[in-house]
């Protein structure tokens, strides 16, 4: 059987007295395209949080690539959920349009491969040239 890519398993995360996730349990395999669904408040987003360790699951586990994550930092394993993206309204006022769309190559130095997205964002959206 081959390793998932990202494997929860019985997940819990609490804000205070606020239970937001109750035993999350999920795999993705590699290559798949996946999209997590659910009513508003049904804890898609603290999932994702608690995917990329910007909050503590009170219990469960998270496996990368068959590896636990716990213990790890949250830059150790940064690159793979790096693609996370936040709401449209969530952007940096206090930043030039280009500063905003460059947040998104934040954790790469690929130069080259950065100018080639940014020109096809450029060509999906040419209003932001
Ligand atoms: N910062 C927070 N403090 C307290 N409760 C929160 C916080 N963020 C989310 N919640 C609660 O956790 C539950 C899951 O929320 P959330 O993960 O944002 O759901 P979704 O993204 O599916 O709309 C909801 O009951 C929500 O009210
Ligand atoms: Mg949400």
């Amino acid at each position: 059987m081959s390793v998932s890519l990202l494997r929860l398993h019985g997940l819990e995360v609490n804000y205070g007295a606020v239970r937001a996730l109750r035993g999350v349990s999920l795999s993705i395999e590699p290559g798949a395209m996946i999209a997590l669904l659910g009513s508003n408040g049904s804890g898609k987003s603290t999932t994702l949080k608690a995917i990329s360790g910007m909050v503590k699951p009170v219990a469960g586990q998270i496996e990368y690539q068959g590896q636990s994550t716990s213990g790890k930092s949250r830059i150790a394993w940064f690159d793979w959920v790096s693609r996370m993206c936040p709401k449209a309204v969530a952007f940096f006022k206090d930043l030039a349009v280009l500063e905003n769309l460059r947040m998104g190559a934040y954790t790469r130095n690929d130069a080259d491969g950065i100018a080639e997205d940014l020109a096809m964002v450029f060509d999906l959206f040419p209003a932001f040239k």
